[in-house]
């Protein structure tokens, strides 16, 4: 391991993973390239369990699939335990202070995930855990899934820099942690959206000041035409995210120009790559000839969640 490895292991070490602003472009590169390395060990039977005897609790007040899974196998893959903690059984559903639930929790576990509405119920759970907090979906940011995203492209395109990511839809957690990931790792990151579901102005900004410093770039636009131009990477995510669902009708209007098809995809790149979060919506945000056709990757993409968030819990905890 070279110096500048052994400075990044040291200074994850105890970390909170809430948001990819708080770390490096070496350090998210360092995670992906460490999920990466985790993933030929599991499939070449090499035994990796440096969580032995450690416990994460996982807090859920949406519902998951992937993220529940992963993170459960995972860390009993890197020698843990895990605990599920539906916020429905816990005293926070009966008005506990996240202050109190924080210190508690701290005092059983050694790492703690959550999924949850409101960022900020991520962050003050941070400030007052005295373990690593990661971030499993908020209303603002997914974190994990953009690392699972990224490791993805890495394995398919063979590199990140320079690349160029389009994001067509909703202006959403996915792509606010899409746009800072892709800043942060000096990739170029183009998003069309209908003016009333831009992605939020403070992320906007941060997303310029990093691509600046990596070399990277930001486009806004409404046209999803202008933003998939020659991309190597096309992404789409739900037009109603969870917590949204009322709005769906209204929603399906708004976007019915920002459909991922066959004719829109026909302007990226000819060896572009599709990926999508999910769950998804066929028919809605992406057409199912896009989704289940030969550039999609969606289900490397679900199965990298495993491996990139095994590379965070095996570094922060
Ligand atoms: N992509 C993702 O986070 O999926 P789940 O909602 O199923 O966890
Ligand atoms: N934007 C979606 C992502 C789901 C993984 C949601 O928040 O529902």
């Amino acid at each position: 391991m070279n110096m500048l490895n052994m400075d990044i292991v040291q200074s994850l070490r105890g970390r909170d993973f809430l948001g990819l602003a708080d770390y490096t472009g070496d350090e998210i590169r360092y995670l992906i390239d460490l999920g990466i390395e985790l993933k030929r060990k599991l499939k070449s039977g090499v035994s990796y369990q440096p969580l032995k005897g450690k416990t994460l609790g996982m807090i859920f007040e949406k519902a998951s699939t992937r993220t529940r899974i992963s993170f459960d196998v995972g860390i009993y893959q890197l020698g843990g335990h895990s605990l599920f903690l539906s916020s429905n059984d816990l005293q926070i559903g009966r008005g506990e202070t996240i202050h109190d639930t924080a210190q508690t929790m701290s005092r059983y576990l050694d790492g703690i995930m959550i999924r949850t509405f409101a960022h900020k119920t991520v962050i003050d759970l941070a400030r007052h855990s005295t373990v690593p907090v990661i971030n499993g979906l908020t209303d603002f940011a997914h974190p994990c899934q953009v690392m699972a995203d990224y490791m993805t492209v890495l394995e398919h395109k063979g590199k990140l820099e320079g690349l160029k990511i389009a994001y067509i839809g909703d202006g959403n957690n996915m792509v606010h942690s899409l746009m800072v990931g892709a800043a942060k790792l000096g990739m170029n990151i183009a998003v069309a959206s209908p003016d009333e579901y831009m992605p939020e102005k403070s992320v906007q900004k941060m997303t310029r000041d990093f691509a600046q410093q990596s070399g990277g770039s930001l486009l806004i636009t409404n046209d999803p035409r202008e933003a998939i131009a020659d991309a190597d990477v096309v992404y789409t995510d739900v037009w109603a995210s969870m917590g949204f669902e009322e709005e769906q009708k209204v929603r399906e209007q708004a976007f019915a120009n920002y459909q991922v098809n066959e004719s829109l995809v026909g302007h990226a790149k000819g060896d572009y790559m599709f990926l999508h979060c999910l769950p998804a919506h066929r028919g809605e945000e992406v057409s199912e000839g896009v989704i289940d056709g030969a550039h999609s990757a969606i289900f490397d993409e679900a199965e990298n969640r495993l491996h990139a968030q095994k590379a965070i819990m095996a570094a922060l905890m």
